[in-house]
């Protein structure tokens, strides 16, 4: 068990850059607390910076560019869907660092090249480069081992013409991108506590599993009793639990530290996800307009929409008991509400 200041000496001593606005704001949902009879509150990393559609991402960002910068890399290869928040907050987030984003993106769905939306669009702004590779009914990750040949080849051809690649998987999922979010559960923790709140829950939105398990290590650090539940957004495998916690005690020792995530500290869901990533489910789409009907905040259909939704169900079905007070982490992505109508859904219509 570790003080605050501990464990921001510890993620200091790793380095980073400052690319998002920090600490994202933490405020209470008075119109569904009240609803609902708990204390719900929201931390908005949808409110992350360094853009205006900012996200979970940019705090990998911070340990990962640096690294890539104090290895004297000027490239920075990623992965995802093409609608992948992840790869677009890579591309902004290089930009600024002046290195080259070089995208490799699934088209899980397919993109009209006559109208080009949300994420993809904004790629093309930042002039990233963008390889678009067919997913044929395959998951991103599925897509990109399959097309490792394209991959390398292109990586080989940028070396031979001189660059330094630094690779980042799906999501920004190493040990050090995890590192970001033992800093967002000690910042959350810390606001909390400052209002004079003992969170019983907290929800997040878990994919590529660096979010989940940078929340995990943080937890091992503080040591305190919050649920963490992570809300998974598409199908996964039965070790996905493991993954989670290799990953989080990856970052622990990283950070120098002695703490251990084990299987006790979070649980996860694959209820809420519906058909699939990137599939529309017509229930997480009623909990999006619920929330921007009740709060004025809008999710998105891919991850916070379907978070959000599980957390709700949670509430509704009483998992999560009534006076309990619950932290929603809002992992931003509401571009995605102006992408592709297979990925929106029915939320265009009156409803
Ligand atoms: C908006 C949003 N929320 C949540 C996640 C899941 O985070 P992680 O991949 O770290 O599990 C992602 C990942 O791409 C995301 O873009």
């Amino acid at each position: 068990m570790k003080s605050i200041e501990e464990i921001r000496d510890m993620l200091g001593r790793l380095g980073k850059l400052k690319l998002g606005f920090y600490p994202t704001p933490f405020h209470r949902l008075d119109r569904i607390s009240e609803e609902y009879g708990v204390e719900l509150y929201v931390k908005r990393e949808d409110f992350s910076g360094m853009t205006l559609f900012g996200g979970n991402k940019i705090r990998k960002l911070e340990y990962l560019l640096h690294d890539a910068i104090r290895q004297g890399c000027d490239t920075v290869v990623t992965y995802g869907a093409t609608q992948s928040n992840h790869a677009m907050e890579t591309a902004t987030a290089a930009r600024k660092c002046g290195l080259n984003p070089v995208l490799f993106l699934a088209a899980i769905v397919e993109p009209n090249a006559a109208d080009i939306r949300a994420n993809l669009l904004l790629d093309t702004i930042l002039g990233a480069e963008i390889n678009i590779i067919p997913a044929n009914g395959q998951s991103t990750k599925q897509t990109m081992e399959e097309s490792q040949d394209l991959i390398q080849g292109r990586i080989k051809e940028l070396e031979a013409q001189g660059h330094k690649i630094y690779n980042i998987p799906t999501g920004g999922s190493l040990p050090l991108g995890a590192c970001g979010f033992a800093d967002a559960y000690v910042e959350t923790m810390e606001q909390a506590a400052a209002m004079g709140l003992k969170p019983d829950y907290l929800f997040t939105a878990t994919g590529s599993t660096g979010t989940l398990s940078g929340l995990c290590a943080g937890k091992a650090l503080l040591g305190n009793d919050t649920k963490l539940v992570g809300i998974e957004v598409g199908p996964k495998p039965a070790s996905y639990p493991e993954e989670v916690i290799a990953l989080a005690n990856e970052a622990l020792r990283l950070m120098g530290a002695d703490e251990t995530v084990t299987a006790d500290l979070f649980t996860v869901t694959d209820q809420y996800y519906g058909a699939g990533y990137e599939v529309p489910s017509p229930d997480a789409n009623d909990d999006i307009r619920y929330l921007a009907r009740t709060e004025g905040i809008f999710a998105d259909p891919v991850y916070s929409g379907k978070s959000f939704h599980g957390m709700m169900e949670y509430i509704r079905n009483g998992r999560v008991p009534k006076g309990s007070t619950v932290i929603f982490l809002h992992t931003g992505g509401a571009t995605a509400l102006f992408s592709e109508s297979g990925i929106v859904g029915d939320l265009s219509c009156r409803k």
